[in-house]
């Protein structure tokens, strides 16, 4: 099986959801490791999923430089890890990232909040490659969602719902690409 490291920051439903595909056979993958820079709720649903963890410490890019290189897998899986990857892991590993709107519409922080205030009647997902830029790099796949008459909460969870679905079949395709 190919090998995949998910990086994250936060509150690791994608996380979760990939590990799942994993089981249900949706996602043909050993995961090798959770990987994440800071305490975060990705942590605690790595011990209940009995995956292997590391936390990265102040000087987390060349630990995370390092971390990689020794575990070498065929893809690493960005799934809300809010940090930007110096060109060193950039140009050395292949990697892809999962962001909440229709890019380059919405980049970084609170994507899906930014959508919503500014009023828009479509948002979505994309998943792409990273480069050195905030959620810039070829795009793999998007999907839209339209919102009109949401609140921010129910776009929220559709915007969720579509990650956890397209996420890992996306990433079992590149897999096999
Ligand atoms: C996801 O919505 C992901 O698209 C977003 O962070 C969230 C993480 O949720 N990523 C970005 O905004 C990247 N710029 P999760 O921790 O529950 O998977």
């Amino acid at each position: 099986l190919p090998n995949i490291v998910i990086l994250a920051s936060g509150n690791g439903s994608n996380f979760e959801a990939i590990v799942n595909a994993t089981r249900k056979g949706i996602l043909n993958a050993n995961i090798l490791r959770l990987i994440t820079n800071k305490k975060c709720f990705a942590e605690e649903r790595a011990k209940k999923l009995g995956i292997s963890h590391t936390r990265l410490k102040d000087n987390w890019a060349e630990e995370l430089f390092v971390l990689l290189k020794e575990l070498a897998p065929d893809l690493v899986v960005l799934a809300g890890f809010m940090k930007i990857l110096p060109s060193k892991i950039v140009n050395n590993f292949k990697i892809v990232n999962i962001h909440p709107s229709l890019l380059p519409a919405f980049p970084g922080k609170d994507a899906i909040k930014q959508a919503y205030e500014y009023g828009v009647k479509v948002t979505g997902i994309t998943i792409h490659f990273v480069d050195e830029g905030v959620d810039t790099g070829p795009i793999i796949f998007q999907k839209a969602l339209e919102i009109d008459g949401l609140t921010l909460e129910e776009v929220e969870k559709e915007i969720h719902k579509l990650e956890h679905k397209h996420y890992p079949q996306v990433i079992e395709s590149i897999l096999n690409s």
